[in-house]
């Protein structure tokens, strides 16, 4: 048993999508949230910054004394893992892994669609992992930039005309090769599971990279016997670098309880 809070960490709000399944899971466990709006996206960025602003994220989060990490980001994931896992005496988990065996298990016909940020796609660590999996899989990637912007302005709802005109150009060709999987392989990406399964249809299955990072930790902590055990409900704390009022009014309306009273704005750098 270890009643230690869980740190949880992403550029922007995206991360969310773990800690809802967090939350889901394990409802006795304490998570600490970051958030780095300040700073968001990371997907366009290169190695050394995405790298730099992980360290500074995870140094943060290491103000609290935690029992373990979660990068609820995938470019995070896929770029500085290794590294942070090295660096931490706790352990550290994302969300690669976890996303690419779901894939790989949900696929019938071999073919994959991967989309997720300019950083995550170039690092080809999504497709490593699906090959290892189930190899001669075909993956076919798509970067899709403009999602993570318009998802952390609100733009993220079915009938919005402009996040629906970005994702049929996105998705067109992954739909067009009869992709019968898809990861959205950005945690930021499921909120746009409407608009995404509007568009590719109900036959394809999609893989939610921050649930399946979640059950992972899910997984690894009782594994370990490293679950919290009390009797009332676990606490949820986030912290954001800039934008505190439209992150907590976001937040709480994707987790489905009041987190205003719980978000506090801190200078990351
Ligand atoms: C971003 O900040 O560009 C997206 C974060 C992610 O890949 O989950």
């Amino acid at each position: 048993m270890d009643n230690r809070p869980i740190g949880v960490f992403d550029s922007g709000l995206g991360g969310l999508t773990a800690v809802r399944e967090l939350c889901r899971l394990l409802p006795e466990e304490d998570i600490v949230y970051f958030g780095d709006t300040g700073r968001v996206p990371y997907g366009s960025r290169s190695r050394e910054t995405i790298v730099k602003y992980a360290r500074q994220d995870v140094a943060f989060l290491r103000t609290f004394d935690l029992k373990a990490i979660v990068i609820a980001c995938g470019t995070v994931s896929t770029t500085a893992l290794d590294t942070l896992a090295a660096e931490n005496p706790i352990p550290v988990l994302g969300v690669v892994v976890p996303a690419a065996k779901a894939a790989a298990e949900a696929t019938h016909n071999g073919t994959i669609g991967l989309i997720g940020t300019q950083a995550s796609i170039r690092s080809g660590a999504y497709e490593r992992c699906i090959q290892t999996q189930r190899p001669g899989t075909v993956v076919l990637a798509q970067p899709c930039p403009l999602f993570v912007p318009l998802v952390e302005n609100g733009r993220f709802h079915r009938g919005d005309v402009v996040i629906e005109t970005v994702a049929a150009e996105y998705l067109q060709p992954l739909k067009q090769a009869g992709v019968d999987t898809l990861v959205l392989g950005c945690t930021h990406y499921p909120l746009l599971e409407e608009v995404i399964s509007d568009y590719m249809g109900p036959e394809v299955t999609l893989i939610n990279a921050g649930a399946a990072g979640a059950r992972a930790v899910a997984d690894r902590l009782r594994e370990t016997d490293a679950l919290a055990s009390r009797k009332e409900g676990g606490s949820c704390r986030c912290f954001v670098s800039d934008r505190q009022e439209d992150f907590a009014r976001i937040a709480s309306t994707f987790l489905g309880w009041d987190v205003s009273g719980a978000v506090g704005q801190i200078d990351i750098s």
